[in-house]
């Protein structure tokens, strides 16, 4: 990539100072009509780029913002010939539309575009004087491209170092996900197996106990026995829904079908788990999204007094959206998640997990009203 910078800086300054003088004058010139006439060479611009399907990832709106923003600082960059000033805008524009998933050949397709209609503009006006059109044309190519080079390059070395970035975090985040995860695998081991023989036992013990007791009370130790097998039972589930295996197997929504059905089984609460991911999307989104609607859950069982929650998954383009809604008696979340609130863990984890993944999290409740948690995750840009 610095070849590329020095070749265009080298441009500028293989041009003579006399000719550089001279195409002072002609790049004023140049300046004030491209100055003059913006409004409609932007439109022009603006229509281009949509013909040549470039910033498709953007609506028309975003495009003739971004047009018109790009063009005023493209002339200024020509005005003042400064370097920086041209850099330090690439670097934003790049800044902006990189998370947009906007593509190297689109930038460098729209500065080439935008370069084709000045130089269409400056040749329409000048025709008719060759010589005059010859010096216009000669001032301005060199800084154009200049500009082309210095918006291409910087835009490559974000994107490479936002890339990196993304890597970088995506592994860092990967390695807390796994240590989260093996937690969970252990506790639910733990759970199953340790908590599981210790009941077995007591079942045992009190089968014996029952076969000493004369009929009516060993009656009421079946009821005991009864209760013992239900807690097993409810142990096992509650291991699985904590390991939850469905999620690697068999993805978000079987899983999220599971933990509702558990869910339901011990609270009574109706839940309905609705929409789709529109096929797999990365792991760490799944289970992002899966333990944020398990805690969601456990507050809707321990706080909400509902009768229904609603899980609804959407895919829109690169973003995966989760919404828990609940009938419940709601809350007042400022005063609980606002800074002298009484601290949970529950609300601030499922912030978190979301944040990290570059999402955003939204709880709307009030109290009467029920409460609604929104969860929206990017799946990655291409
Ligand atoms: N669905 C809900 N309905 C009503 N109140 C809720 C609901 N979800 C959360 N809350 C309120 O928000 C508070 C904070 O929830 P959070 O999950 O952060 O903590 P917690 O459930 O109290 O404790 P923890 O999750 O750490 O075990 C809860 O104590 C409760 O008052
Ligand atoms: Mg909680």
């Amino acid at each position: 990539m610095p070849a590329i910078q020095t070749d265009a800086r080298q441009v500028a300054s293989t041009v003579p100072a006399a000719t550089r003088r001279r195409g002072n004058s002609v790049f004023r010139e140049l300046v004030a009509h491209l100055r003059e006439h913006r409004t409609r060479l932007r439109m022009e611009w603006a229509q281009r780029i949509i013909e040549a399907r470039l910033l498709t990832a953007m609506n028309r709106k975003e495009v003739a913002a971004e047009v018109a923003s790009i063009y005023d600082n493209y002339v200024k960059a020509l005005q003042t010939g400064t370097f920086e000033v041209l850099q330090a805008y690439a670097q934003d524009l790049s800044e902006r539309i990189i998370p947009r998933g906007v593509q190297t050949h689109e930038v460098v397709g729209i500065v080439l575009l935008l370069r084709d209609v000045l130089a269409r503009s400056l040749f329409a006006k000048y025709q008719a004087d060759p010589a005059r059109l010859d010096r216009v044309l000669n001032a301005y190519e060199p800084a154009a491209n200049r500009i082309a080079t210095t918006v291409a390059v910087s835009f490559v070395e974000e994107r490479e170092r936002i890339i990196r970035h993304q890597r970088e975090t995506e592994e860092v985040l990967r390695r807390l996900n796994e240590a989260l995860e093996e937690e969970a695998k252990r506790i639910a081991l733990a759970l199953h197996d340790e908590a599981g023989q210790m009941l077995a036992a007591v079942h045992l013990a009190v089968a014996e106990i029952a076969h000493d007791l004369p009929a009516p009370a060993a009656d009421r130790l079946d009821k005991v026995q009864h209760l013992l097998k239900e807690v097993e039972s409810q142990l096992r589930r509650l291991s699985h829904e904590l390991r939850a295996p469905m999620l690697d197997t068999h993805g978000l929504m079987p899983a999220l079908e599971f933990l509702a059905k558990g869910v339901h089984q011990r609270t009574g609460l109706r839940i309905s788990v609705g929409g789709s991911t529109g096929g797999r999307v990365p792991p760490l989104v799944e289970t992002a999204i899966y333990r944020s609607v398990q805690e969601a859950l456990n507050n809707v069982a321990r706080h909400a007094q509902a009768t229904k929650v609603k899980v609804d998954i959407r895919r829109n383009g690169n973003t995966v959206r989760c919404v828990v809604t609940d009938d419940g008696v709601g809350f007042d979340v400022d005063a609980v998640t606002g800074r002298n609130g009484r601290r949970g863990l529950g609300l601030l984890g499922i912030r978190e997990r979301v944040h990290v993944l570059g999402g955003q999290a939204e709880i709307l409740s009030a109290p009467g009203r029920g409460t609604k948690l929104t969860m929206a995750l990017p799946v990655g840009i291409s």
